[in-house]
């Protein structure tokens, strides 16, 4: 890799945020899309929430002996309906964020607390938030930053747990139900697969646990994205399909480059080739962060954006194919503006920023360069985007030079079960139809308990989040149908002896 690669690869690293940032970094010397993010960050002004945050002793290492240190774990607890003694405890399963965010954000526990007489537990992931195994040294090189597993992460989970049990009274007794989305819901599943003498059943939502290599096509991503903008408006995947010819016909004199530049307000002209592919991958970044979030009500993700945003996207690219590449680029840039000027109030648009920087991609990006191995490519055919192949070897000398480590590609379906995973239990995977994260998700019925439950119209983890009177029907039943699975197991448990 070509040393000013590497900085490209921080500033596009840079850009992408907690949770929901997807970030497709396409670096120069290879422009392959290796590190994706993801997570839930819906955000919500629903009732306020309260909660108490205890600080909980945790091993540096669960699976060694040579390492005897510990570190604080940030948990939230609101016990307000927790009926004790035996009451149900709803865990929420931390993924790569701050957990408050999280806690703030999965209003879908907070609505059936009461119902289920249930207490709520959020734990923050090891290295992130406030649970900093080395404090700010946590992320200062590959031996800090060693046991940022997700192995060690659910070992905390397991271990909170017990402790939980044997300190509050009333808890000894208390099923304990699993849940989480994105990354979080596939540590949901993870949990009850690996300790289902502590959980006694997960909610899996928008987890996708076969995102990984040889599992499923590595294509199937981008063509959910890309369907979702084939029906949110006639021609409108075609002319995004377009608009990469366009801007590589466009920015190859510096008169275009200038024009683009403008015609995007952009905050930094493009200045050479290089920034071109740091604006188009930002401008597809755009594209699937849409596909993430195209919700059917208002709603502030990373950005404020409309109801049903896709569909006012495309009220700007719904022309024939007879444009000229000015006109094409003019209407992409209105298009882009939904997203990042929705308010009103952007003054320009900075491609390296899709979110706000934050502590936690770093995270995300070491996961998915050691076990979270997530092959994506693109045909230009099947979907919108430039094609591009998976290159794992690419990817690894990449991860080599930003972390000093090489991803073991293998690993999380030899330590998960791959597809091989009809043995296990009690797990709900609930999957958007809209949320190109379902192309790894378990989209079908595997046994009788271990479920799918599709929400056609739901983008990323709509299910989690608080109800809404635009909710379509879907999410409604599919939030009703979980509520009777956490009611099923919590009766099994009581019913044993
Ligand atoms: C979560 O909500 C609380 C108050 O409701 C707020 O103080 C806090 O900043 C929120 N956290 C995040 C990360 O948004
Ligand atoms: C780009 O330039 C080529 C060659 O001039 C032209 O054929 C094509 O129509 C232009 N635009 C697009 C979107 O391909
Ligand atoms: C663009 O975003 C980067 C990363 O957040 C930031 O450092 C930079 O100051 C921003 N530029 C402008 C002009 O806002
Ligand atoms: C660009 O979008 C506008 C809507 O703002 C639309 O009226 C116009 O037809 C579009 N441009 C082209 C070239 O189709
Ligand atoms: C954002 O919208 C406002 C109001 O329409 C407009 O004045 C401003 O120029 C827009 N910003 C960008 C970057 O286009
Ligand atoms: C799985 O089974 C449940 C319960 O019968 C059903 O509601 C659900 O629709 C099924 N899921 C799929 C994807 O067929």
């Amino acid at each position: 890799m070509k040393p000013e690669s590497r900085t490209a690869v921080w500033d596009r690293a840079a850009l992408c945020i907690l949770t929901l940032c997807f970030s497709s970094l396409h670096v120069i010397a290879l422009k392959s899309q290796l590190f994706t993010r993801f997570g839930g960050l819906p955000y919500s002004t629903e009732t306020p929430i309260t909660y108490e945050t205890i600080y909980f002793d945790q091993k540096i290492d669960h699976f060694g002996f040579a390492e005897e240190g510990t570190f604080k774990q940030r948990i939230l607890l609101a016990a307000k309906y927790w009926q004790q003694s035996g009451g149900p405890i709803l865990f929420y399963t931390g993924n790569e964020g701050d957990i408050t965010w999280f806690c703030n954000n999965t209003g879908f526990m907070w609505e059936i607390a009461e119902e289920l007489g249930a207490m709520l537990v959020f734990a923050e992931h090891r290295y992130y938030g406030e649970s900093l195994p080395f404090g700010q040294e946590s992320y200062s090189d590959s031996k800090h930053l060693n046991y940022l597993t997700s192995e060690q992460a659910l070992a905390d989970f397991a271990v909170l747990i017990q402790n939980l049990k044997r300190t509050l009274p009333g808890a000894q007794h208390s099923p304990v139900i699993a849940v989480g989305g994105s990354y979080g819901g596939m540590l949901a599943a993870w949990f009850r697969m690996k300790y289902p003498n502590i959980v006694v059943g997960a909610l899996a939502s928008s987890a996708p646990i076969w995102q990984f290599p040889g599992m499923v096509p590595c294509g199937d991503f981008y063509k959910i994205v890309t369907q979702d903008f084939a029906k949110s408006g006639h021609n409108c995947d075609a002319n995004i399909r377009k608009s990469w010819k366009a801007i590589n016909n466009v920015s190859s004199t510096a008169s275009g480059l200038q024009w683009l530049s403008e015609e995007f307000s952009l905050c930094n002209p493009l200045k050479n080739t290089l920034d071109v592919m740091v604006f188009k991958s930002w401008l597809q970044e755009t594209w699937v962060n849409l596909a993430m979030v195209d919700y059917p009500y208002k709603a502030n993700f990373l950005q404020p954006l409309p109801p049903w945003p896709i569909q006012v996207v495309c009220k700007y690219l719904g022309f024939d194919s007879t444009v000229s590449d000015h006109q094409l680029l003019h209407n992409v840039s209105q298009a882009a503006k939904v997203y990042y000027n929705y308010t009103g109030s952007t003054s320009c648009l900075n491609t390296s920023q899709t979110a706000t920087r934050s502590l936690g991609f770093l995270g995300w990006f070491y996961q998915a360069c050691t076990e979270m191995v997530m092959p994506m490519c693109t045909d230009g055919v099947q979907d919108m985007f430039e094609p591009e192949e998976w290159n794992f070897q690419a990817f690894s000398d990449e991860c080599n030079t930003m972390f000093g480590v090489r991803p073991r590609a293998d690993w999380a379906g030899t330590v998960y079960g791959g597809k091989d995973i009809a043995s296990h239990s009690n797990i709900i995977f609930s999957n958007g139809g809209l949320d190109p994260w379902s192309s790894g998700g378990v989209t079908f019925n595997i046994t009788d308990s271990l479920v799918s439950i599709m929400i056609p119209e739901g983008a990323h983890h709509l299910d989690l989040r608080y109800s809404n009177d635009r909710d379509p029907p879907s999410v409604r039943a599919a939030r009703a149908l979980e509520v009777k699975y956490f009611q099923q197991w919590i009766k099994q448990v009581k019913k044993a002896p």
